[in-house]
């Protein structure tokens, strides 16, 4: 499987956004998420379109379909490349959003279960009596039928995503830890050489490149594990 690297860009100022970027060179995929666009604001996402990056805009919209319909027509004109959604807001928000990318190139992605949770805060805090492995596919199949390009879950569950989806939709995966990398937050994780087995067609990395004391030298090493 030919898998790309998206480059979290879970940082505080556009300075350290820019320096990342220079230093993942090569990279052509930034992810920016809640934490930086609300910071800095769509102007960030701009100067990556300028440089010639594409952005993976992950600010998972969950809403009624009229109000996300318009963020994501909003989106689709600043070019963004992906844009993530919650499957939980239900087909019908998902339908709303696909019709405003229709005649671009914006992709959606439909994030499953986040992969800092599992099945115990799955039950005891959303309410919901399944695994992980149950609702993941599930909610993948439901989100490409209402619309969605692609789906986002943990690596753990390309396999059971892939026979729900099919072969032509996206899986993208965070929770993504080469060994060297601390685990950090994150519950159902795997490394990025597993995970291009599995599978996936984008893995999401952050914090085992942001907090590396050289990052380039871990996009290097996480490169490496994909080739
Ligand atoms: O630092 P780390 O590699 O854990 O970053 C993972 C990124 O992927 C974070 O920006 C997080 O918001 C995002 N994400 C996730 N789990 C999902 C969807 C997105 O961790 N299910």
């Amino acid at each position: 499987m030919n898998t790309e690297l998206i480059v979290v860009l879970d940082v505080d100022t556009r300075e350290e956004a820019l320096d990342i970027v220079a230093a993942c060179e090569g990279c052509e995929y930034f992810k920016i998420g809640s934490q930086l666009f609300t910071r800095c604001g769509p102007e960030i996402v701009r100067l990556l379109i300028d440089q010639g990056k594409k952005v993976m805009l992950d600010l998972k919209y969950h809403d009624i379909p009229n109000t996300v319909n318009h963020a994501v027509k909003a989106a689709v004109d600043l070019g963004v490349s992906l844009i993530t959604l919650h499957a939980g807001g239900g087909s019908g928000m998902i339908a709303a959003a696909r019709k405003a990318t229709e005649g671009s190139a914006t992709q959606l992605l439909a994030v499953t279960v986040l992969t800092s949770m599992n099945e115990e805060t799955l039950r005891s805090d959303v309410g919901i009596p399944e695994s992980p492995t149950e609702t993941v596919p599930r909610w993948a199949k439901m989100a490409i039928e209402a619309g969605a390009h692609g789906i986002v879950c943990s690596a753990q569950e390309i396999e059971l995503v892939r026979a729900a989806i099919g072969d032509k939709a996206l899986i993208v995966t965070p929770g993504i830890r080469p060994q060297w990398a601390s685990k950090d937050d994150q519950q159902r994780i795997m490394t990025p050489r597993d995970a291009s087995n599995a599978g996936a067609n984008f893995i999401v990395v952050g914090r085992p490149i942001l907090n590396h004391e050289n990052p380039a030298e871990a996009v290097k090493l996480v490169k490496e594990e994909l080739n």
